[in-house]
């Protein structure tokens, strides 16, 4: 039996060999996947908590991979690797690593000339990095991790609430979400910043 995977709002399909780097075969519905994912990702989520992290640090390609890696090393044999294939969405596959380098600047860059608050930083950080779209899935998850630990680790403040309900299953708060993000894509990043935090 396959993979039956229904695809909600704006989430990204994946290809068949991406399916194939499935580690536990017996995972078929996307149910037993997500809860599987949650399980892993709370992994990761406590090697955060476990640890301190520098802005630098965190804002190294290095450091992306490996949170994406631990997020998801238990569900995918290509979790913390750069996707091969193209997607509806992001960047060409060739132009990952240089785009993704971009951001990272720009984003040190924000910090030490204070161009932004904590808040828009962080925010910016995980709407493009999304756009990026670096990995084959997970990107959603991964961009909003990312921009909790560099709230967290980097500016000593309280990890964003992201709308305070669980996405996954509140369609309403995560067509908000989406309402937001698209905000964002025309430089209006008030609603994400105001979701994240409420
Ligand atoms: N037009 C858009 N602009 C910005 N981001 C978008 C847009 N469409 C989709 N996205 C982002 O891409 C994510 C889907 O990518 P992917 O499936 O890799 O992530 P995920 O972690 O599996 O999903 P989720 O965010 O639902 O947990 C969406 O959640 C959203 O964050
Ligand atoms: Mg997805």
């Amino acid at each position: 039996m396959g993979l039956a995977l229904e695809y909600t709002l704006h989430q990204t399909a994946l290809d068949e060999d991406e399916k194939e780097g499935l580690i536990i075969k017996s995972i078929t519905t996307r149910q037993d996947l997500d809860e599987f994912e949650q399980q892993n990702i709370e992994l990761a989520v406590d090697w955060t908590l476990r640890k301190r992290f520098s802005i630098y640090k965190i804002l190294s390609e290095k450091f992306i991979c490996k949170l994406h890696k631990k997020m998801f090393d238990q569900t995918w044999t290509w979790a913390g690797e750069f996707r091969k294939t193209n997607k509806n969405i992001g960047v060409d596959k060739y132009r990952i690593g240089i785009e993704l380098g971009q951001l990272l600047s720009d984003c040190k860059y924000w910090i030490e000339n204070r161009t932004f608050s904590p808040d828009e930083i962080a925010i910016r950080l995980k709407h493009r990095i999304v756009k990026i779209h670096p990995f084959p899935n997970g990107n959603g998850r991964h961009s909003r991790l990312l921009a909790d630990v560099l709230i967290d680790h980097g500016f000593n403040r309280p990890v964003f609430t992201w709308g305070s309900q669980k996405m996954e299953s509140a369609r309403a708060i995560r067509k908000e979400y989406l309402q937001a993000l698209f905000k964002a894509d025309k430089e209006d990043f008030k609603a994400l910043m105001e979701f994240a935090r409420r």
